[in-house]
């Protein structure tokens, strides 16, 4: 039997089907280089403020750097029967270097070290996810400059609605990801706060120096409540949060992928190396990698879910419930981090129809709110132009043609005002061009936006 940390006051061993179960050796493994760089900061302190002896933190830091070449090398075994990365380092610890092992959790419990090890991770995490976020935000401004003359549909309802720059929609997911870029960097004020030194909730009597912790471990701030501290996910949850979010937007980048790499859009297509086949139709080439990322989208909502429902009505401090934070955490941060970089690489992988586009911006009546405005600018009202327009349009279809491809005769009869130069408001390029408003689709506002972007992502 392996002897527990805590057995002191048990006499009988724990029930097998127990030590299953309640184990979390399993999730939890990942997190042994923050807790071995934690319990480092620990001993350090420890030694500095002479509750344990400068030998015994030196004997303690050299046996927790080689456990952790040990781990990293992938000899290390752990034991469920310890349940816990934490439990399993102290016991490795006390077989390498003897007593002074025990030294180690002096003026600490596993409550407060779990709660920093989670936050280490955290932090790591989210400076990749952030560094992701920054080089996906390069490719989509890139791409956009790339293709600054090719003009699509706009929609809304999934109708055709205006003719817009290909870059403007692409840089809409732009601001997306810079949002979500933001959030992710906010979020880690809120987690690069130091909890240890709360101990099991409520403080240590043992003259520590939390500052000094904090400082050695890179930590901005240091918890001002013991209880809250082993007692608070917030950070975790907003982490996962922000996933979420940027999972959507994933996903809505994701489905406009899928629909446009159709065969009835045709806007683009996916390259050979981000798709599949079928085991049956030959002619098959199915946009999977798109249509993966809005699928696993809705994991990291569910992660999300578990996580607040996890910590729902928990009396405080710490409850063994929130063991089970690290399995939807960890899924999220996982999942993240496995679309961020697959998204980037869709651009590469990407060619578009300028051709398939330009013509479905040319059909479907994108122009009629153009020459709605262009009626008032001769004079009539907003809503009688919109009438008349309305009524062009119904003309229009019934002969199968576009506003433009009616005659200067047939469009008078729908209002006098129209005269030849209507021809000249009617283009696609036209359309576009006019909205020069600063957040609007003409070339020229895109391209200062694209520049923007490219500064912006210059001072991060
Ligand atoms: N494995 C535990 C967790 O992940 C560590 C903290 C355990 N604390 C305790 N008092 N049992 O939450």
């Amino acid at each position: 039997m392996t002897e527990k940390p805590w057995g002191g006051r048990f006499s009988e061993a724990t029930d097998k089907q127990v030590e299953a179960f309640s184990a979390s050796i399993d999730v939890d493994a990942r997190l042994y280089r923050w807790d071995i760089e934690g319990s480092m900061a620990h001993c350090r302190m420890l030694a500095r403020q002479g509750i344990i002896q400068k030998k015994e933190a030196d004997a303690i830091v050299a046996g927790l750097a080689a456990i952790q070449k040990e781990i990293d090398a992938g000899t290390f075994v752990f034991d469920p029967a310890l349940e816990d990365v934490h439990m399993n380092i102290e016991q490795a610890l006390f077989d390498r270097i003897g007593p002074a092992a025990r030294k180690l959790h002096t003026a600490r419990s596993r409550n407060d070290q779990v709660a920093l090890d989670v936050r280490l991770f955290l932090r790591d995490r989210t400076l990749s996810v952030v560094a992701g976020l920054v080089a996906l935000r390069q490719r989509i401004a890139d791409f956009a400059g790339a293709h600054i003359d090719v003009i699509m549909p706009g929609y809304t309802h999934l109708q055709r609605a205006q003719p817009v720059l290909f870059a403007h929609h692409l840089m809409a997911y732009y601001e997306m990801f810079f949002r979500d870029t933001q959030r992710f960097a906010e979020g880690l004020k809120r987690i690069n706060v130091l909890p240890l030194g709360s101990a099991a909730l409520a403080g240590t009597p043992y003259p520590i120096d939390r500052a000094y912790t904090a400082e050695l471990l890179g930590f901005d701030a240091v918890s001002a409540n013991s209880m809250d501290a082993v007692s608070d996910r917030d950070f975790a949850i907003e982490f996962t949060a922000s996933a979420a979010i940027c999972m959507m937007h994933f996903s809505r980048l994701a489905e406009e992928l899928v629909l446009w790499s159709s065969s009835e859009f045709g806007f683009v297509e996916l390259s050979d190396a981000v798709s599949t086949g079928s085991s049956i139709m030959p002619q098959k080439k199915n946009p999977d990698v798109p249509e993966l990322v809005r699928g696993k989208t809705g994991r990291v909502f569910g992660d999300l879910m578990g996580l607040l429902t996890l910590m729902k009505s928990l009396p405080l401090c710490y409850n063994r419930d929130m063991q089970e934070d690290k399995h939807l955490l960890f899924d999220a941060a996982d999942t993240l981090s496995a679309c961020l970089p697959v998204c980037t690489a869709l651009f590469d992988n990407m060619k578009v129809n300028n051709e398939a586009m330009a013509q479905a911006a040319a059909r479907g009546y994108l122009n009629a709110t153009d020459m709605a405005d262009y009626l008032v600018g001769k004079g009539v009202a907003f809503r009688d132009a919109h009438a008349c327009v309305g009524k062009a349009v119904a003309a229009a279809i019934a002969k199968g043609r576009e506003l433009h491809e009616l005659t200067l005769k047939e469009l008078k009869t729908f209002s006098a005002a129209v005269e030849a130069d209507l021809f000249d408001v009617l283009a696609p390029e036209k359309v576009i061009e006019r909205r020069q408003a600063f957040g609007g689709t003409a070339k020229k506002t895109v391209r200062a936006a694209i520049a923007a972007a490219r500064r912006q992502i210059k001072k991060e």
